[in-house]
Parts: structure tokens; C-alpha cells; sequence
């Protein structure tokens, strides 16, 4: 069932695709260009957790993305990019011009040493180089893991270890909005320590003077006229081999790569594009998310070529140079189709009206937004002042580790509902379990949100240890997959996503383990221990509250924690608030009580619920008058 152009269908998909799983993905699996067919479509267990889609088939995902479509669309524009500044030109790559972008990068990664398997880090900023190197590795059969261009050098670190990465592509600079970002002094940085890395290939983008290394470094630009070619054939890929990896934080320790497989994640990203968005051949697309999520993975690259679709790529911020940026982009390219992330609209809501004043946006049919709850009053903003009360939104629920969006209303086929991400996917088995783990069968409903049936593109495993992957998802409840995240059921079955239930943040739309920042604050020489709470804010979400035990009064300590975070992970994990404290409510074990500081760090300090257990009740009196409002 590939297109799916009614809710009569959507009904009757998601009976079939209950009624016989293997068959209903092999139907859409039709849809794409195989070497080889498979011989099974799915074998599965969740404990212990092996997923295999397609097994025994042959593909590769660029000829998908490129090759298949040129009988048709040689010519057809397949980037529109626009840049940071708006007085430099938009650049349109045809589909054609793309395949041999991407054959020339594929050759020189090949010609100067990158083989099938190997892992490929890319540092990039959102210009359409960073597309060209994505697709070369998987025109060539490398695992590429991108890094997002926010992250700082101890971060870069952390990952090309983890994944024992040979190449690392990147550009001199970049400028997002009017701040500029030293990419290639962050590579630098991260190079300090011994890393497999032994190339590092330079994009000449912002023209600023970097620091070259001989025998490591090598601008792109000679290279790719070195080795310019307008084709070479894709590699061989078997269905499972992996594509991708991509770093995301967990509630324990250091970030774990998340690897997606070739085939399920191309079927089943594919297939969520066209049927979530409804997207018809011809319309203009535009995803806002950065290329170093899963959002910019998924439905900023491949789901939209997959399709053959034309999209925008913009490299700046929403409010650079002024905040109608986006909606001049949307009058300009007649976008069709706008996907976003709720803490964009919020921030661009507070604007007010003024930056929409004039602007055409009467192409917009569909709008979307995923990463966070969107509320009722950003919603109706999106709703009213953006779609013109004349497009469906789309508020699309999904995670890094299912690689596609599960849970979500197709546009104008089925019901979009304020706050609500409304109903699992043909194909999606969604349920809800209570904190034994039973699973929840009546609506209405609220619990811990599971998926009990694979997905194709769900992950194959976290990078090199396969153990945490299985800890991580598939040992909380037995033969589930946990999401992290709680959820309600209505009456009629729609999902309302209600946030994560781990020590996960969820800051504007970015993932934040509290204790990789708690790690990162604890470094500092001053600071004895610290915990690390989410509070509600208004245009983040969730902001980071951070209360740190120091004995020493210094004034600077804020502004430190600060240069540290930035330093270690990154800007956007840095600390709102950050109250110095004495000590931290603990149970008699020694456990902090992060329910308690969740509670204060909202500002309710009467209802803490039971503080029994807690060992000294007299640190909560103490944070009380401390408490930053
Ligand atoms: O808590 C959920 C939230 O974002 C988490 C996944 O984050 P990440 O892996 O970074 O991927 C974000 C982009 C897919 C989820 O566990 N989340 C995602 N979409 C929604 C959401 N929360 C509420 N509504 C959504 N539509």
C-alpha cells in the first residue's frame, strides 16, 4: 500500500499491515530499484534484539535517490539552496547535476582512500556539499556520521573514537545568522588526540584562514577537480548493511551511535514522506531541520529525493537578517510543504505579526512539526497565521532510533488534532504499558509509549556495543521496544505525547542526557556534584535547570559552567538557571530525588509529594531560598 489517498485506506492499510506485516512492507518495497530481491522480508526478536529487513537483497540507496529518477527528471531541480545571507544567490542542483556532484565526491573519497565499511565523520555546515559527501558515502558503501555543526570539539572527540572514523569532511567556516562557527579549529581541536582519522578533507566555504595540516589536510575544491567525473556505479549494498550512524543522548553516560540499516530505513522513510505529507509529484518541499539530526537525515535528504522531490536546503536562522526569512524563502520558492520544530514557531510567535506582513504564503498546502509537544497556542498561531486556517498540520511523532515518523495524521486523509500527534502509521504497532509493564488495552489510556512490532527502519543497534542497545530499549519491558517517552490514548485511539519519562531533556527540539551535562558541570574545579532538571519554558519547551553543590562563593561560577558546557558539549546544552547550592535531597542510599528538584525547579515548593525517604529535609528548606524564578 505505497500511496495512501483516503482515511477509508488508511483504515484498511493498517488492517492489512496487522493482518500480514511481510506482505504489506514487500508491496511498498516494490516501489524501489533492487539488484537483487530478497529472500525474506523480516526475522526478528527482541530479546536478545536482531532485526533483519529484506534479507539477502541487493540496492544501493543513491541509485534510489538519484539514478531512478533521471529517465523522468534530468532536469528536474532537485536542491534549491538557499544561503545564509540573503544577498548571496540561491543555487539550484538538477537531479542530474546532483548525480554527478555526488559521483565526483564518491570518486575522490574512493581515489584518496575511503573503502566500503569505513566511517566517514562530516562536520558541515547546511550548504549542498555536505548532501554531495552524505550521498558519495552511500554511493560507496561508507557509514557516514554526521556531527551537528553546534557541537564543540570534546563532543567531535567523543564521536570519531567511538566510531573509529578514517575520514572527516568539513569546511574552513560558516556563518549561521551573524555568528560565525570555526568548524574546521573545532576538527583541529578534536584532532588533539589520537583518533583512526587520517585524512581530513576541506570544504572552502566562509574563505577564512585555517590552520592546514601537511600530509593530513586537504582542501575539497583541487581535489574534486582532480578527480571530476560525471558517473561511476554505485556499490553493491546488501539490505542490511549499515548507512548510517548517528549519536543521540541517552539517560546514562556518553551519547550512543544509533545505526540504520540500508533497505528498511529507505522503505520505510520513503514511505512515510509520501504518505504523512502527501506529497505529490511537483511540490516544494522545505524542512528547516539541520543535516546533523535525524530530522535532517531522514526528511531534509533522503526521504525527499527518494521521491525525486525538490527541496529546500537553507543554510541560516529563521530570524537572519530579520525574522520573515523563512516566509520570504516560502513566497519565493512557492514552498508547498513546510516542516518544522515547535520551538521555531514559538520563538518566531513572539515576534508578533509584523514579520508576515505582505508575504505571499498561499502556495503552503501541508504544514508539519516534530521534536516536541507543540501547544495549543503555537499551534493555532502555525494554523492560522502560516497555513491561512487552509493546511493540515502534521505534528509528527518519532525518534532518532526509529528513524521514520510512527506516529502522525495524514495531511487532508485523516484528522489533525491540537497537541495530539493522532494515530500510529499503517504499519506502526503502538501501545502503552503501565509501570509493571501490562500492557494498557482500554482507551482512554496513559502510560509508557512502546512499539511491539518492528519497523523497518527501526535501529539495528548502538555502534560497537550492541548490549546497550538491548539495555537501553528492550530490557524495561520484555518483548517492547521503549520509547523513553510517556503518552495518553484517547477515547478514539489518538496519541497525546506528554514528554520523556527518562533523564533526557528535551531542549528546543535537541536531546540532552542530564548525566552527560551533570559530567561535563562536574568538571569544574569548584563544583563538588551537581543535578541537572528540566522546567517548562516558554519557547524552549523544557529549559535546563542546574543545581550545583560548591562551597566556594564565586561570582564567576555561572559564566564558568557556562564556557564549560559550551566547551564540552556545546552551546545548546548550556544551563538557564544555575542555583549554587549546599547539598542535594537524597534517599538513604544516596540517590538524588530529581522528582523533588523537577518539582522546585517549576516552582512548586508546597506539593513535593512523599519526602519519607529523603535522608536530611532540611537541604529542600535551603534550595527553597535559593530558588531562581
Ligand atoms: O520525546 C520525544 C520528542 O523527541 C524525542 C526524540 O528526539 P530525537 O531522537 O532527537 O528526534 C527528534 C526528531 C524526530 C522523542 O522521544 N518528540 C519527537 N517528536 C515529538 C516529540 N514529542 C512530542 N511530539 C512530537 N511530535
Amino acid at each position: 500500500m505505497w500511496e495512501i489517498t483516503s482515511a477509508d485506506l488508511r483504515e484498511q492499510a493498517y488492517q492489512n499491515s496487522l493482518d500480514n506485516p511481510e506482505a504489506f512492507w514487500a508491496n511498498i518495497a516494490e516501489q524501489f530499484t533492487w539488484q537483487k530481491p530478497w529472500n525474506k522480508v523480516l526475522s526478528y526478536s527482541f530479546s536478545p534484539y536482531h532485526l533483519t529487513w529484506f534479507e539477502g537483497a541487493k540496492l544501493n540507496m543513491t541509485e534510489n535517490c538519484l539514478d531512478r529518477h533521471l529517465p523522468k527528471h534530468k532536469d528536474k531541480v532537485a536542491i534549491i539552496f538557499e544561503p545564509n545571507n540573503p544577498k548571496e544567490k540561491t543555487k539550484k542542483i538538477t537531479y542530474e547535476k546532483l548525480l554527478q556532484e555526488v559521483c565526483t565526491w564518491a570518486n575522490m573519497l574512493v581515489q584518496e582512500g575511503v573503502k566500503k565499511g569505513d566511517r566517514v565523520c562530516i562536520y558541515m555546515p547546511m550548504i549542498p556539499e555536505a548532501v554531495y559527501a552524505m550521498l558519495a558515502c552511500a554511493r560507496i558503501g561508507a557509514i557516514h556520521s554526521v556531527i551537528f555543526g553546534g557541537f564543540a570539539a570534546q563532543s567531535i572527540q567523543d564521536r570519531l573514537l567511538d566510531a573509529t572514523c578514517t575520514f572527516v569532511i568539513t569546511a574552513d567556516g560558516a556563518y549561521r545568522g551573524d555568528k560565525f562557527i570555526p568548524l574546521k579549529e573545532n576538527i583541529d581541536q578534536a584532532l588533539q588526540a589520537k583518533t583512526s582519522v587520517q585524512k581530513v578533507i576541506v570544504c572552502q566555504h566562509s574563505h577564512s584562514e585555517v590552520f592546514m595540516q601537511k600530509d593530513r589536510d586537504f582542501y575539497a575544491e583541487p581535489l574534486l577537480e582532480k578527480y571530476r567525473t560525471d558517473f561511476i556505479p554505485a556499490s553493491s549494498m546488501d539490505a542490511e548493511d549499515a548507512l548510517f550512524i548517528l549519536y543521540t543522548s541517552g539517560s546514562t553516560g556518553k551519547p550512543k551511535g544509533v545505526v540504520h540499516s540500508t533497505a528498511g530505513y529507505m522503505v520505510y522513510t520513503a514511505y512515510s514522506f509520501k504518505n504523512v505529507f502527501q506529497y505529490q509529484d511537483g511540490d516544494v518541499y522545505f524542512c528547516t531541520a539541520d543535516i546533523g539530526w535525524i530530522t535532517g537525515h531522514s526528511y531534509n535528504v533522503y526521504a525527499p529525493l527518494l521521491l525525486g522531490a525538490t527541496l529546500v536546503l537553507f543554510e541560516g536562522t529563521p530570524t537572519y537578517p530579520n525574522p520573515s526569512r523563512w516566509w520570504d524563502i516560502v513566497e519565493k520558492h512557492k514552498v508547498n510543504i513546510f516542516y518544522t520544530a515547535p520551538t521555531a514557531i514559538r520563538s518566531l510567535m513572539a515576534f508578533g505579526d509584523e514579520p508576515l506582513k505582505g508575504k505571499d504564503l498561499s502556495s503552503l498546502k501541508v504544514l508539519g512539526c516534530v521534536g516536541e509537544p507543540l501547544n495549543q497556542e503555537a499551534w493555532h498561531w502555525y494554523f492560522e497565521k502560516i497555513g491561512a486556517s487552509k493546511c493540515p498540520i502534521v505534528d509528527t511523532w518519532w525518534q532518532t532510533e526509529t528513524g521514520g515518523i510512527l506516529i502522525s495524521a495524514m495531511a487532508h486523509i485523516s484528522p489533525c488534532i491540537p497537541t495530539y500527534a493522532t494515530k500510529p502509521l499503517p504499519g506502526v504497532q503502538m501501545v502503552l504499558v503501565d509501570e509493571h509493564g501490562e500492557v494498557l488495552h482500554t482507551n482512554p489510556a496513559s502510560g509508557y509509549l512502546c512499539l511491539a512490532f518492528p519497523v523497518p527502519s527501526l535501529l539495528r543497534t548502538t555502534y560497537n556495543d550492541h548490549a546497550r542497545c538491548e539495555q537501553s530499549y528492550f530490557k524495561t519491558y520484555p518483548n517492547l521496544y521503549f520509547t523513553g517517552d510517556g503518552a495518553q490514548r484517547d477515547e478514539a485511539g489518538n496519541y497525546r505525547i506528554t514528554g520523556r519519562v527518562d533523564d533526557v531533556l528535551n531542549v528546543s527540539g535537541h536531546r540532552i542526557g542530564t548525566a552527560e551535562l551533570e559530567d561535563a558541570i562536574n568538571l569544574h574545579p569548584k563544583v563538588l556534584e551537581s543535578a541537572v532538571v528540566g522546567f517548562a519554558h516558554p519557547i524552549k519547551g523544557e529549559g535546563i535547570y542546574a543545581f550545583v553543590i560548591s562551597h566556594e562563593d564565586i561570582k564567576t561560577l555561572g559564566a564558568e559552567i557556562h564556557a564549560l558546557v559550551q566547551k564540552q558539549i556545546g552551546a545548546i546544552a548550556k544551563p538557564d538557571k544555575i542555583q549554587v547550592v549546599t547539598g542535594l535531597p537524597r534517599t538513604r542510599s544516596g540517590k538524588i530525588m530529581r522528582r523533588i528538584l523537577r518539582k522546585l525547579a517549576q516552582g512548586e515548593t508546597e506539593h513535593l509529594g512523599d519526602t519519607s525517604t529523603l535522608v536530611d529535609a532540611s537541604v529542600i528548606d535551603a534550595i527553597k531560598e535559593g530558588l531562581l524564578m
